[in-house]
């Protein structure tokens, strides 16, 4: 990253101010049921809005279970996302091992954030992602066609969930998904390892990656949002060239990671609430389909980013404490999306509750640039998966099916289902 990337000194001294009192609660842990928040952090709901947690070094940091708390704070200009500040708050090892390699928008505080992301707003506005349903539903619908014609049964991730995003993000970056093979690896080693090396590998894998994209498409123009920026912000200079890979590769990890995760999550949610998912057919045929309201609250329910990473660069009063310059917070949305001060009944599964208001995209000036994009893909790849299959349900038993471990983001590493 350049110099020109970098946020602000932190204003006072870097040594951790928070109460180093050891807490037993280990951030992050494994989820014990794939769309509850981890039984061990049953302690912290107790300890709402703000409670302390171990990282896996050791360090004591901040923890954000409250939502209005946390909608506060993740609004504050003194908490920090440079993640290259030595004082950032590592969640693992291997995000240790490659923080200080600078990530573009989520890694960078404004002003430079600022620039960065309205590069791309216009790209990512509801007008601009609406236009894309009639291409995102023949995507779907070409995959639901294949996997027909090859089952029952099928893997619902590799046949669909992963597909249906990165086909999407490929064509709305440019980026050749007959690449796909080598990407979605280098995604998933980046974001799960297991080791640090693995996701060091990956990063610079997709670094070179990008940086021979970027050649090939200065030579040979091609129509997408990464040839607009090249030809654009690149050629008047708005962006450098170590900057535009880096964007590249957030859009490109962020655009199909995040979303298949919901996508095969959602599907598992729903078949293990068949009164639910009944009502959700049942809305099909209605003028009105449930699909939009549905989405909203499985993202609040199964917050699959569990887990945005702050630091704090001015002291803060908040609810009673004082968060210090120096001290690592992080956001637990899945126990923020369930405080029963925002929402009733929060542990129960019910799209008729206003539920829009929840914090599963952030929060703040980083909240999600690609909102608009996955609820689009989620409404249609749920839609249409349970139209054209509605006999759709697990192919083994709920218990035998492996999911995600707690310190990245979650959803299934399988699903098999027939019909
Ligand atoms: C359901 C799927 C998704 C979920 C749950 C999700 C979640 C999030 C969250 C929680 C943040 C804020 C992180 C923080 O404040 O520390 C974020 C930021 C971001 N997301 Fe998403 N995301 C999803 C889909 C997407 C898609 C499809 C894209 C497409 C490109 C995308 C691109 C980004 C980018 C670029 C940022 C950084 C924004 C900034 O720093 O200004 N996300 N996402």
């Amino acid at each position: 990253m350049t110099e020109s990337t970098k946020s602000g000194p932190i204003t006072t001294s870097p040594t951790h101010t928070l109460d180093p009192t050891p807490t037993n609660v280990h951030f992050p842990q494994d989820r014990s049921c794939p769309y509850h928040p981890p039984t061990g952090y049953a302690p912290l709901r107790e300890a709402r809005p703000l409670a302390r947690v171990t990282l896996f070094d050791g360090r004591p940091v901040w923890l954000v279970t409250g939502h209005a708390v946390a909608r506060e704070l993740l609004a504050d200009p003194r908490l920090s996302t440079d993640r290259e500040h030595e004082d950032f708050p590592s969640p693992t090892e291997r995000f240790a091992r490659v923080r200080k390699r600078g990530v573009a928008l989520l890694g960078v505080d404004d002003p430079r954030h600022n620039v960065q992301r309205r590069m791309l707003i216009p790209s990512f506005s509801v007008k601009r992602i609406a236009a894309l349903r009639p291409r995102i539903q023949e995507t779907v619908d070409r995959l639901l066609d294949a996997m027909e014609a090859e089952g029952p049964p099928a893997e619902l991730v590799s046949a669909f969930a992963l597909p249906v995003p990165s086909m999407v993000i490929c064509a709305l970056l440019g980026v050749p998904y007959a690449d796909h093979d080598f990407f979605e690896e280098r995604s998933r080693r980046l974001l799960r390892g297991p080791r640090a090396e693995d996701t060091q590998a990956a990063r610079d894998e997709l670094d070179a990656y990008f940086s021979a994209l970027i050649d090939r498409k200065r030579r040979e123009p091609g129509d997408g949002l990464l040839d607009e920026l090249i030809h654009q912000q690149l050629a008047e200079g708005a962006v450098d060239r170590e900057e535009l890979v880096s964007l590249a590769t957030i859009l490109l990890v962020a655009g199909h990671e995040t979303t298949a995760n919901m996508i095969s999550l959602g599907t598992f949610t729903l078949l293990q609430h068949p009164e639910r998912l009944a009502e959700l057919k049942a809305g099909f045929d209605a003028d009105e389909p449930l699909t939009p309201a549905v989405v909203e609250e499985l993202l609040r329910y199964l917050s699959i980013a569990d887990g945005l990473l702050r630091l704090v660069k001015e002291d803060i009063e908040i609810a009673g404490s004082t968060l210090r310059a120096g001290d690592g917070v992080i956001f637990s949305t899945s126990l923020i999306n369930r405080d029963d001060a925002a929402y009733e009944s929060p542990e129960e599964l019910d799209w008729h509750r206003a539920t829009r208001h929840h914090l599963a995209f952030g929060f703040g000036v980083h909240q999600c640039l690609g909102q608009n994009l996955a609820r689009l893909e989620l409404e249609i790849a749920l839609r249409s998966l349970f139209e054209r299959l509605p006999g759709l349900r697990l192919a083994v038993p709920a218990e035998e099916i492996p999911f995600k471990p707690g310190d990245t983001i979650q959803g299934m590493l399988e699903l098999p289902v027939t019909w």
